[in-house]
């Protein structure tokens, strides 16, 4: 099945209507009161945010209409917004969105392997939502996680994370504990602490080793 995240849904996966839930219509209000008097059209990207985590994972035009009403803004200024920004998806998408970052650190590192992982275990391509509906897989452009490349991020309405370090090897490992349901470890796939040297830390080696000594102590 393929999923063009970046044009407006047809009229026929369009719901009738769109409100914000008792809970996040609470959180929006929270995040108006943010911005000073007048100026609350500045809350629109996190509007838009909380409105396609509560949709599913992605922005139908009642829910940018929803937006518009709630801050006073004409709904083409809404649409503008989300047309723009790719973190916005305007048409269903699967539960876990894969986005492999392509760009050239993390080519340099592999990530043409990884995207073979990533069809070799989904079956499907970029573009593309696997016919179970779990898995949409793209290409991104740099994620600003060059040091653990190759990377993607998963989306899911619930949670966001990065998986770096990654390897054909373990792209097919961690996708499949995403099917089974499982959540697989953030971060390094490799064991690395954040973007420490893969040979651990080295710099600063007293005060580490100070540290160190006083962690074991406490
Ligand atoms: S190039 Fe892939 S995260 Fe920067």
């Amino acid at each position: 099945m393929s999923a063009n995240l970046r044009q407006i849904a047809p009229d026929a996966q369009q719901p009738n209507s769109f409100t914000f839930s008792a809970e996040n219509k609470k959180l929006a209000q929270g995040i108006i009161l943010k911005y000073p008097a007048g100026k609350q059209q500045s809350a629109v990207m996190p509007l838009l945010t909380l409105a396609q985590r509560q949709h599913d994972g992605w922005v139908p035009r009642a829910a940018m209409e929803h937006v518009a009403q709630m801050l006073e803004m004409p709904y083409i200024r809404v649409m503008e917004v989300a047309t723009f920004y790719t973190m916005y998806n305007l048409a269903p998408i699967g539960k876990f969105h894969i986005q492999c970052c392509t760009t050239t650190p993390c080519w340099l590192a592999g990530s043409d392997d990884i995207m073979r992982a990533c069809r070799d275990e989904l079956g499907i391509d970029a573009g593309h939502t696997s016919p179970d509906g779990k898995f949409t897989l793209n290409e991104a452009e740099c994620l600003g996680a060059c040091v653990n490349a190759p990377m993607f991020e998963v989306t899911t309405p619930e949670w966001d994370m990065y998986f770096e370090d990654l390897t054909y090897e373990n792209t097919r490992l961690l996708l499949q504990q995403l099917r089974r349901g499982e959540m697989p470890r953030e971060g390094s796939q490799r064991g690395r602490n954040g973007s420490e040297p893969a040979t651990g830390p080295t710099v600063l080696p007293d005060q580490q080793s100070a540290w160190k000594k006083m962690k074991e102590a406490s």
